[in-house]
């Protein structure tokens, strides 16, 4: 029986031990990623935006072509630079959890115009790295996820915990869609944060329906 619960108990630590490092692996790689996006991409893609910005054409067609041209350029330059900023890293060490998550929401609600309820006393207590990490990289995704899709006139990101259990909730009342949909190669978003989640023996739950808005949950048990 002992050795059972120790046997248990090793396998825990190790499963966590594993996570702790492809996690910290993942991350590594999203700064080289967001590096490189915003260093040379961004930087060449400025580059080209200003020659073309510059060239004056004297017929009328051609002119208007590169102008078009140039403002493709810009709102790429400006994709690049969106992607390389969700991917760097969070200042979690320095800001904590909860004051990242707050920022994440109230940046997204300003640029949407609709009202915000954030409730994230639950996550001021000390969290393992990998826990905090997980739950930040969660809410970005699904922040987003309301950013590009939702249209909502109401989002609420909320922390509670009862009986050892967190669970963050991003919540909005926009379009929703057909959970039933199962995700397709260009849609990697709620993959990656079961993924995430499933690392750390957490998990996912996904309430929507079209037009009824959207509600995720995460869910990880907290450590004893
Ligand atoms: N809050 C939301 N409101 C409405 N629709 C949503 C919401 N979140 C997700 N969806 C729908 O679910 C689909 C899958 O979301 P997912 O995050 O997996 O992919 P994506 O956002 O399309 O692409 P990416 O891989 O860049 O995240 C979206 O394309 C969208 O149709
Ligand atoms: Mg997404």
């Amino acid at each position: 029986m002992r050795a059972g619960i120790t046997a248990g108990k090793d396998d825990k630590a190790r499963r966590r031990r594993l996570a702790r490092r492809l996690i910290a692996v993942q991350e590594e790689q999203r700064l080289r990623l967001s590096r490189e996006l915003h260093d040379d991409l961004g930087q060449m893609l400025a580059s080209v935006a200003l020659e073309l910005h510059a060239i004056r054409a004297d017929s009328a067609e051609l002119d208007t072509r590169l102008a078009r041209a140039a403002h493709l350029i810009d709102q790429l330059s400006a994709r690049v630079h969106d992607a390389a900023w969700s991917l760097r890293p969070a200042d979690l060490d320095r800001l904590g959890l909860r004051a990242c998550i707050e920022d994440l929401a109230s940046m997204l609600c300003a640029q949407l115009g609709v009202p915000c309820d954030v409730d994230l006393e639950a996550l001021s207590r000390p969290l393992e790295p990998e826990v905090a990490l997980t739950l930040y990289r969660i809410a970005q995704e699904a922040l987003t996820n309301i950013g590009k899709h939702a249209r909502p006139s109401h989002v609420s990101v909320t922390a509670h915990i009862w009986d050892n259990k967190l669970r963050l909730a991003v919540e909005d009342n926009g379009h929703g869609f057909d959970g039933n949909i199962a995700p397709g190669s260009h849609h990697l978003g709620l993959a990656g944060m079961k993924e995430r989640l499933a690392l750390i023996g957490g998990e996912l739950t996904v309430e929507t329906a079209k037009g009824k808005g959207t509600a995720i949950y995460a869910d990880v048990l907290l450590s004893d």
